[in-house]
């Protein structure tokens, strides 16, 4: 571990800590224009939505850490008081990065990235008509967090109009792979958020699961199931009782069954195969049958069967 106080290392190594370790970071690329009119468009990834009503957003245009000077979004947002901000998709990322060279302050980064500008319909900057989705703001605070290189400034906004597309809609909520947006890490790295990156996992909203501290010390300790498989373990909302585990496990058929073909319902992921094929090995005593019931509570559990991951896991500590 390194252990680190920040007013014993320089900016840029404070800045690379913070790249690394709070991300991926969105990314909201920004549009505003000048007091004569001139587009700018720039990325910020100290950037987040703070509440829904009213909707508010935040990002930080921060002072150049090689010299402390601010930047043309900073002055465009204090003489203007507005902006457009936009998500920034992974068919984006490449002009979005190019929108963030150090143009001089009257050069149009729309121009430059190559990104198509639209008007507004409240605001007067203009939308990059690429992203799906687009929120004209109006400034409601710039708060400067210090006067040193690399302080940041929050400008805290209120957006007063939402452009979504259509297309990136799914059951009435905006599907990740559909909008498919990336976000930034340290370095040069980027995160694309769709594919295999993406995953769900249940809110505990509507229920008080019973807690990690209540799950049975057997299945904590064992070395089947990882930390990840714990908590949800302790997200379900009651343990069953023995006589429901003996209930289930009756209810379940055996058919003969051998080592290497749990192994093939295992790299299938069908716990419920994997199971019967355990039980089987139980019953002419493979010394690995134990192993394998709890193989299958933990495929259960990733397959979202919670039910059948407890019993057959409480099972496993009743033989
Ligand atoms: C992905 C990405 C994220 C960035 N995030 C920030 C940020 O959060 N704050 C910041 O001040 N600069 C950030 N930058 C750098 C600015 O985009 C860059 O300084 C830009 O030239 C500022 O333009 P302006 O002077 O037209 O406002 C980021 C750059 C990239 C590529």
């Amino acid at each position: 571990m390194k252990h680190i106080n920040p007013k014993n290392v320089s900016i840029n190594d404070i800045q690379k800590y913070l790249n690394g370790g709070i991300a991926p970071r969105p990314i909201a690329l920004v549009s505003t224009i000048s007091e004569y009119e001139e587009n700018n468009l720039s990325p910020f990834s100290f950037y987040n939505a703070f509440g829904s009503n009213p909707p508010t957003i935040a990002f930080s245009p921060s002072r150049r850490v090689r010299d402390g000077s601010l930047k043309d979004t900073y002055y465009n947002l204090i003489s203007t008081k507005q902006c457009v901000v936009q998500a920034v998709t992974y068919n984006m990322v490449e002009q979005m990065s190019l929108s963030s060279t150090e143009y001089e302050p009257y050069v149009d980064e729309f121009v430059k990235s190559g990104f198509t500008p639209v008007d507004s319909m409240i605001v007067k900057p203009k939308r990059v008509k690429e992203s799906p989705f687009q929120m004209e703001c109006k400034l409601l605070d710039m708060i400067p967090l210090g006067k040193g290189n690399g302080a940041g400034n929050l400008a805290i906004c209120e957006v007063v109009y939402f452009h979504i597309d259509d297309d990136i809609f799914e059951n009435g909520i905006i599907q990740p792979s559909l909008i498919d947006l990336v976000g930034r890490n340290s370095g040069d790295f980027y995160t694309r958020a769709s594919g295999n990156a993406i995953f769900e996992v249940e809110k505990p909203l509507n229920k008080k699961g019973i807690g990690y501290d209540k799950i049975p010390d057997f299945i904590k300790e064992s070395h089947v199931f990882s930390a990840n498989n714990l908590g949800k373990f302790g997200n379900s909302e009651s343990i069953p009782n023995e006589e429901d585990v003996f209930t289930f496990i009756d209810k379940l058929n055996y058919f003969e069954s051998t080592e290497p073909m749990f192994e093939r319902f295992y790299s299938q992921k069908k716990h419920k195969k994997m199971l019967e094929s355990a039980l089987f090995l139980l019953k002419i005593r493979n010394k690995k049958a134990k192993l394998f019931i709890e193989l299958s509570a933990k495929i259960a559990l990733e397959n979202n069967d919670l039910d059948f991951a407890w019993k057959s896991v409480l099972y496993s500590n009743l033989i």
